[in-house]
């Protein structure tokens, strides 16, 4: 008897199916629904649940309504915060593409902040400069209060549902169903709700299921941040890219994980040692407390080691606001002023809030080209790409963020790239064919997975395994790392993946499964964390957040190149390697500006 027979199961078809309902996932939603393609956006959490709503500073673009600025300044910033690791034809088409972007946002009805002659309000972010980096800091993240994710998702919910595109909610996506030669044909997914098992099949998967953030004790990112679209790419053989690059934000609430976000710094706040030294301007003489997310992390770890850390234990860090004044913290930062009083206890009107560097964000992820089509590099060659199958947003490497992504450039990732899937989908579906019919082999191979574990009778429960993976990960593959702590590390999760094999799910019901799904989820934790340690103990030098103590220098001669990863059952990784793009799209960059240098702010 085949597994199948057990369930119940549903089948659909739809030209797309979009897996996530974040900002990326939802502007790729209503872009292919506005063209008229038969759209279905398939979400573990209710739109506007998606972590996309917790993003507060805001949204990147050079729109000038607070001081001069351009595309290419906005480009040459993000080239210089990936450490030269991002693809330029990708970063070119990010900042050019940006204005009109959020443009668009307004035009659908995002409420931004306006400035007194009702222009989009602009904020100053980490890492943006005018005039090619040289300064001073420029406002160009653009803002509703700091609330900026939430007005957006609210946003493209509401537009999505008014071009027809179905929603498939509490819809958890197991796998992908792949063909035999590789294309991308749809995907299986579990409805929480009543049980049953649901085939789409697509002519195109947009994978948008954000990042994997979760994977380490201290994250700003909700706990439905797990990578599940990396987990079923790793799945499928398909390689990730880049994940050796972790984002620490330098503000997280020291004790909760929770953000502050960068516009507090934007705004004036500051970063003091126990001194009350305003130490930024000691490293980072230009730019301050507004160098980018990598070097003020480093920053703050470094004073923490050194002995001037604030609090009983010397481990944190202050974030001053106590000098702005009041109605401007109640008008342009109210989230925070709330994070920090139920959070840190603190009133930020008259007192510092304690901070510490924080795991926030994933450089890595599914590589793609700029039109967001999944990438499967071969020898001959190094951009070919997987039918059928998009990724965007966090789950997606373009790679605009490269080794270390600019504040606010995440928001406008989400929106540009959502909206170019969209795009090309538009261009290549034919709405007029059938999607791919039902591959039963790889069905039944996808549904035997889910099986297997929903019956998982072992030694480890999920909570200890989690554990285990935070712990490591927190621990080995922190700010700073070393060759010791990453072959620590790799071991460590190499026996926490053996251990896998034998975890325990106890309830072995169908309907709101919560037990089966945080296994499940804890499966695709675990495919990104095995490849971020493993890729990043091979990177023999330091690049952007990979801050290697052992190979302090970057060495663009060995190591300017992408790193995939590929993973079998067993858990053994296989690296392999590709090589930045370094060709623009267009003649409107002069191609000796952003040519790699030293990195400073
Ligand atoms: O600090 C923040 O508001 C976070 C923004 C971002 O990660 O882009």
């Amino acid at each position: 008897m085949s597994v199948s027979e057990n369930y119940k199961i549903i089948d659909h078809e739809f030209d797309v199916v979009v897996v996530g309902a974040g900002g990326a996932g939802l502007r790729a939603t209503l872009g292919m629904a506005e063209q008229g393609l038969k759209t279905a956006c398939i979400t573990k959490v209710f739109p506007t649940r998606s972590h996309t709503v917790a993003a507060q500073g805001g949204i990147a673009a050079s729109l000038s309504n607070m001081g001069e600025d351009s595309w290419q300044w906005h480009m040459y910033d993000t080239i210089k915060g990936s450490d030269w690791l991002g693809d330029n034809d990708a970063m070119e088409y990010l900042a050019r593409e940006a204005p009109e972007a959020v443009y668009e946002l307004e035009h659908y009805g995002v409420p931004f902040s306006r400035t007194e002659e009702g222009k989009i309000y602009q904020r100053p972010f980490g890492g943006h400069m005018q005039n090619y980096g040289d300064g001073p800091p420029v406002q160009r993240t653009c803002a509703a209060a700091d609330r900026t994710g939430h007005a957006i998702l609210h946003t493209l919910y509401g537009q999505s549902l008014r071009h027809n595109a179905e929603f498939f909610i509490e819809y958890f996506a197991i796998d992908l169903l792949m063909s035999d030669d590789g294309v991308c044909e749809g995907i299986v997914a579990w409805k929480l709700d009543d049980g049953t098992i649901h085939r789409f099949r697509a002519k195109t998967v947009v994978l948008a299921t954000g990042g994997y953030g979760r994977t380490y004790f201290s994250a700003t990112s909700a706990h439905t941040c797990t990578g599940d679209g990396n987990g079923m790419v790793a799945r499928a053989g398909l390689p990730l890219q880049d994940m050796e690059f972790v984002q620490f934000h330098p503000t997280g609430v020291y004790g909760a994980g929770v953000l502050i976000t960068e516009g507090a710094r934007g705004e004036g706040g500051y970063l003091t040692n126990s001194e009350g030294e305003r130490f930024m301007e000691r490293y980072a003489p230009n730019a301050k407390d507004l160098a980018s997310r990598d070097v003020v992390s480093r920053c703050m770890t470094l004073e923490i080691r050194e002995g001037r850390g604030v609090g009983p234990k010397k481990d944190h860090i202050h974030l001053n606001l106590d000098h702005l004044d009041p109605e401007v913290l109640a008008e342009r930062l109210p989230g925070i002023s709330e994070s920090a009083k139920i959070f840190a206890g603190v009133d930020l009107t008259k007192e510092p809030i304690p901070v510490i560097p924080t795991a926030h964000y994933n450089m890595g992820g599914i590589p793609t080209n700029y039109h967001g089509e999944a990438l499967r590099p071969t020898k001959d060659n190094p951009d070919a790409i997987v039918p059928g199958l998009m990724a965007v947003g966090e789950a997606g490497c373009a790679s605009v963020h490269g080794a270390n992504r600019l504040g606010s450039n995440s928001l406008i990732d989400l929106v540009v790239f959502g909206r170019a899937a969209a795009i090309k989908a538009g261009k290549v579906i034919d709405p007029a064919t059938s999607a791919p019919e039902i591959n039963e082999a790889a069905f039944e191979k996808v549904l035997t997975r889910f099986d297997k574990m929903r019956y998982a009778d072992g030694k480890h429960s999920t909570a200890e395994l989690r554990d285990r993976m935070q712990i490591v990960m927190q621990e080995d593959a922190a700010v700073f790392r070393t060759a010791e702590t990453l072959q620590q590390g790799v071991k460590r999760m190499g026996e926490i993946w053996d251990d896998l094999s034998e975890i325990k799910v106890t309830d072995r019901s169908m309907i709101w499964n919560s037990d089966l799904v945080e296994a499940l989820e804890l499966d695709n934790l675990m495919a990104n964390a095995l490849v971020t340690v493993v890729g990043a103990e091979a990177r023999h030098e330091s690049r952007g957040a990979h801050a290697r103590e052992d190979f302090a220098d970057r060495d663009d001669k060995e190591w300017r190149k992408h790193t995939l990863a590929t993973i079998n059952e067993a858990g053994d990784v296989a690296l392999d390697y590709r090589p930045v793009h370094t060709k623009l799209i267009s003649d409107g960059m002069d191609e000796k500006r952003i040519a790699p240098k030293k990195r400073v702010y």
